[in-house]
C-alpha cells in the first residue's frame, strides 16, 4: 500500500507537470528589443523581429521611460508615414503588454517628434502555429525564444505513461 500510495502520487505530478507544460506552449511573452535592446532609439527593430516567430497568444512588452518615449499602434499607412494620427491605441506605462491576439501584421512606433523617423518604430507578424514556415519573421528561430513542440502530444505521452504506472501499481498491490 505504501508503494502503491507513493506511485499515485509520482503519477499525478507527472500529470501536474503535463498540464503546466500544455500552459506554457499557450504562449509567449517577449520583451520588445531585449536581450540586446529595448524599446529605444538605438535596436534594430526589423532585425529583431526577423529572428523571432509570433503567434496568437504571445505578448510583446513594450519596456522604457516613461518621459522619453511612448507606444503608438497604428495601420500600415501609418507605420509607413511615421504618422501616430489615425492610431488604433497608444500605451505611456513605460511598462506596456500587448496581446498578440490573431493572425496579421501589427505596427508600432513611438509618438514622439522624430524618434519613429529614427528608426523606432516595429512590424510584428502575426502568424498561426501551422504556418510559420516562410515569410519575413521566419529564420531562423531564436533557440531561448522557441516553444514546446508537440505540446499536445507530450502531453498525452505523460498521461498514457501516468495512467500505465497506475494500473501496473494496482495490478501489483492487488
Ligand atoms: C499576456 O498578457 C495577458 C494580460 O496581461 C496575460 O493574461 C497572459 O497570461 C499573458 N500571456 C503570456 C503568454 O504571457
Ligand atoms: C491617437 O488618435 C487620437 C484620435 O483618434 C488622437 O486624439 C490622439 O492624440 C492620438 N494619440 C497619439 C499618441 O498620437
Amino acid at each position: 500500500m505504501e508503494i502503491r500510495r507513493a506511485l499515485v502520487v509520482i503519477a499525478v505530478v507527472a500529470m501536474a507537470a503535463a498540464v503546466a507544460q500544455s500552459a506554457a506552449a499557450a504562449g509567449m511573452s517577449y520583451t520588445v528589443g531585449a536581450p540586446d535592446g529595448l524599446w529605444d532609439m538605438h535596436t534594430d527593430y526589423a532585425d529583431w523581429v526577423s529572428r523571432r516567430t509570433f503567434h496568437p497568444g504571445d505578448n510583446i512588452t513594450f519596456t522604457y521611460s516613461r518621459e522619453l518615449h511612448d507606444v503608438v499602434e497604428v495601420g500600415k499607412a501609418g507605420y509607413d508615414a511615421c504618422s501616430s494620427a489615425n492610431n488604433v491605441s497608444a500605451f505611456r506605462s513605460g511598462n506596456d503588454v500587448v496581446t498578440l491576439a490573431a493572425p496579421g501584421t501589427r505596427y508600432f512606433l513611438c509618438g514622439l517628434t522624430g524618434h519613429c523617423a529614427n528608426g523606432m518604430k516595429i512590424a510584428i507578424r502575426v502568424v498561426d502555429a501551422a504556418s510559420s514556415a516562410g515569410g519575413p519573421n521566419a529564420s531562423p528561430p531564436v533557440a531561448s525564444s522557441g516553444r514546446a513542440v508537440g505540446g499536445l502530444g507530450a502531453v498525452m505521452m505523460m498521461g498514457v505513461q501516468a495512467l500505465s504506472l497506475v494500473a501496473v501499481v494496482g495490478g501489483m498491490a492487488f
